[in-house]
């Protein structure tokens, strides 16, 4: 193997063959569950205006954002998410409500690179513009888990909702001006130890006492009606009894979708995005051993969209290629993806290379999957690189064959050889 001299940047990967044509795999069976919901595939620019990332994501993702000058001096970035650039689209578009789009590509986030944390990353990604309806976000989880149930994937979605957070943070006593920074520290929790975490409220202007309350209240996780039941107890403003009955509704929409099964309600989950307004939610392998971050995340979104014109409720999530491609592999569930070569052509000696590429062209035209040596190998060497890629058969271009206006067709698995025309191939 030559030195590895020259590498992609830290966090940055490659991607050879055999994981494309596992990656192209799963595209397909992600589009064609894209399809079955009626999600029409788009694609937002890689490069925007800083600006319009910056918009309404937050610090945390702001300070990731790979940020540079063009020529002409104008501030842009490389795309985090699709959401953002999804959102200026139909910001302004006029389509027929609600909107439903997806895309497959690839974000860039300058983060300490980790298992299953890159700095480029490939996401698959929906999201529904225009309809305030619980059944929107009930269908996005809905996708989400049938995305995932294709591939096997045994896993628990974490539903919750932001008013409801935003609400019993409100009863503990958290000024508005300082709810977002309590969101910001909530969303750490699974990062950081308690302590650090407190210490974290602290740096951000809430009191010890006040970020214990808060973490107390959202330490609460399972089944929809019994999280319900403690919250209620506990907290009684109009707001907490508002968020809970959306709550109800969800629930009822996640059954009726047969998917309710899979849900949890778990209060901690407040997503690190600050566009977020609602329900939201994160979906994690049921598999202790397997990676321990989320598989896809997503929620409601209502104010984003307006930021760039057009007031629109909207609701999408996003899953990670990378990480469901771990997870797959960490449970032995990597499909094997055999890419088969139909035939391979060679020729006995150079001289009949020309015949061996009309051959080669007129295979091409059938739509069978070819290749002929261009590497000026001898017959014996060509066979060996015709078993390398799996060749089913290989096409033998020789003066007999030429002169009978045949050609020798050999099965790779057989062995057996025959003499026929090329139109019967
Ligand atoms: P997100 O949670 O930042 O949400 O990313 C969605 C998914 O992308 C994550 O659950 C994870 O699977 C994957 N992911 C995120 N960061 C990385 C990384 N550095 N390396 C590998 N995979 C990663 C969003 O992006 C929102 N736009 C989702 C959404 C859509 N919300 C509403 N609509």
């Amino acid at each position: 193997m030559p030195e590895k001299k020259f590498q992609p940047p830290k966090g940055m990967r490659d991607i050879y063959p055999e994981e494309m044509a596992l990656l192209q795999q799963a595209f397909s069976k992600i589009r064609e569950i894209m399809r079955v919901y009626n999600f029409k595939e788009v694609e937002p620019t890689k490069v925007e205006m800083f600006e319009t990332l910056a918009a309404k994501s937050g610090e945390e993702i702001e300070r990731e954002i790979y940020a540079f000058e063009d020529k002409a001096g104008r501030r842009l970035g490389l795309r985090f998410d699709l959401t953002v650039g999804m959102a200026r689209m139909v910001a302004s578009s006029a389509y027929a409500k609600p909107i439903r789009w997806f895309c497959i590509a690839d974000m860039f986030r300058y983060e300490a690179p980790q298992k299953g944390r890159y700095r480029a990353f490939w996401q698959w990604d929906a999201e529904i513009f225009g309809s305030k309806s619980i059944y929107a976000d009930a269908e996005c989880i809905a996708l989400g888990c049938d995305i995932l149930s294709a591939f096997g994937i045994d896993f628990e979605v974490r539903v919750s909702s932001r008013k409801l957070v935003e609400a019993i943070m409100r009863e503990i006593g958290v000024p508005t001006n300082k709810l977002l920074d309590a969101f910001r520290c909530v969303d750490k929790l699974q990062k950081l130890s308690k302590d650090r975490l407190l210490e974290e409220f602290e740096r951000r202007g809430i009191d010890k006492k006040m970020a214990a309350s808060i973490l107390d209240a959202l330490n609460y996780r399972g089944d929809f009606k019994s999280v319900m039941e403690e919250v209620r107890n506990k907290f009684n403003s109009k707001e907490v009894k508002n968020a809970l009955d959306e709550l109800v509704e969800l629930e009822k929409a996640l059954r009726s979708f047969g998917i309710d099964d899979k849900c949890v309600l778990d209060l901690s989950i407040v997503r690190g995005l600050d566009y977020y307004t609602g329900i939201v939610f994160e979906a994690y392998t049921t598999n202790k051993k397997a990676l321990g971050s989320a598989l896809f995340g997503g929620g409601r979104y209502d104010g984003l969209v307006g930021t760039y014109g057009q007031e629109m409720p909207a609701v999408g999530l996003a899953g990670g290629m990378e990480r469901l491609m771990e997870v797959l592999k960490a449970e032995n569930k990597l499909p094997e993806v055999k890419e088969e070569v139909d035939y391979f052509v060679a020729y006995i000696n150079e001289r009949f290379i020309d015949r061996a590429a009309e051959v080669l062209a007129r295979l091409r035209k059938k739509g069978f999957v070819c290749e002929m040596d261009i590497m000026n190998r001898n017959l014996s060497a060509q066979l060996r690189y015709a078993s390398k890629i799996n060749a089913k058969k290989v096409v033998i271009v020789g003066e007999k064959e030429i002169k009978e206006g045949k050609v020798t067709v050999r099965d790779m698995k057989s062995g057996e050889e025959k003499m026929i025309s090329v139109d019967a191939l």
